[in-house]
């Protein structure tokens, strides 16, 4: 039987979330702890099938609707768009955490329909089609997620430029944790947009923009605890935009108590998850702290292999 298959990863921004969106620079790395697989097979309609659905893609609920789109924009684009098929996808990633679930679901099925039709799939087309669904989930993208989620090299990256690959070789983990709330990627993009004449938005913004030029330079002397001081300062930033919410600040404070050199949220915000930096030698502690309160926690090392 024909199959066509399409893997993509979750992704960890490490600074400059929504500052990003406003053409300053963000820091994010691949994170292949959690990942999406999708399989195209051949059927009698065109379904698809995930964890919240299975059924016809005419009838996809509104919360998939940028799914849908990058779905029959891809078969439209191929010259398929009434070939029956079955796309399944089975993801690790958990939804709205702020670990790039939306964009990696979209890479993995777009992935998949070109590999089914054997069709070859640059990644400059790839990111496009990412960017039309992430366009309607998310309402204003920088393109960060549709790139990490794509891509194997953690990269500096500034909206519209070419993204610059960084080495990540620090004597550091870098711990993960879940609030179990669901972020609210687009409503916390567009209050931020909201209220963009404000001077104090605009200040945050540049902040965050300077913290995260200020951390380059800090992976790149191999600094952890200067890296751990721009973290905090960013959440403090982040939370002053309102785009934090009382459980991310929770963890963020026990990850801190508990000896870690920085916190802060990441991703979208307002739910999801929050990273912690700390020495390697600490990082079975945190995670301990952590899991008293978070749904999941996941730890890395940044030591380069
Ligand atoms: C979402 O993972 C990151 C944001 O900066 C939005 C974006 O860059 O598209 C909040």
């Amino acid at each position: 039987m024909k199959i066509g298959y399409g893997k993509t990863h979750g992704k960890i921004i490490l600074m400059g979330e929504h500052a990003v969106v406003y053409n300053y620079p963000c820091i994010a790395l691949p994170f292949f702890d959690a990942s999406v697989t999708t399989t195209v097979t051949e059927d009698t309609t065109q379904r698809l099938t995930c964890d919240f659905y299975d059924g016809l893609f005419e009838t996809m609920p509104e919360l998939m609707s940028g799914l849908k789109k990058v779905v029959l924009c891809v078969l439209e684009a191929l010259h398929h768009e009434h070939t029956n098929l079955h796309i399944t996808i089975e993801s690790t990633i958990p939804i709205e955490r702020g670990m790039g679930s939306s964009a990696a679901v979209a890479g993995s099925v777009v992935k998949a329909l070109f590999n089914y039709f054997e069709v070859p799939l640059s990644h400059e087309q790839l990111l496009h089609f990412i960017g039309i669904s992430e366009t309607i989930t998310h309402g204003k993208p920088s393109g960060i997620d549709a790139l990490t989620t794509t891509s194997t090299e953690a990269v500096y990256f500034i909206r519209n430029q070419a993204p610059q690959p960084i080495v990540i070789d620090m004597y550091a983990s870098l711990i993960v944790a879940d609030t179990g709330e669901m972020g609210k990627t687009r409503e916390a993009v567009a209050s931020i947009q909201q209220k963009l004449d404000q001077p104090e938005v605009q200040h945050h913004l540049h902040s965050i923009g300077q913290c995260t030029t200020q951390a380059r330079q800090a992976m790149e002397n191999h600094q952890p605890i200067v890296l751990g001081q721009l973290m905090n300062e960013v959440h403090h930033h982040l939370d002053a935009l309102g785009v934090s919410s009382a459980s991310l600040n929770q963890l963020v404070n026990l990850a801190n108590h508990n000896g870690a050199l920085g916190s802060k949220l990441t991703g979208g915000g307002r739910g999801g998850c929050m990273i912690a930096l700390c020495k390697p030698e600490d990082e079975q502690r945190i995670v301990q702290a952590l899991q008293q309160q978070a749904t999941h926690v996941w730890s890395m090392s940044l030591k380069g292999e």
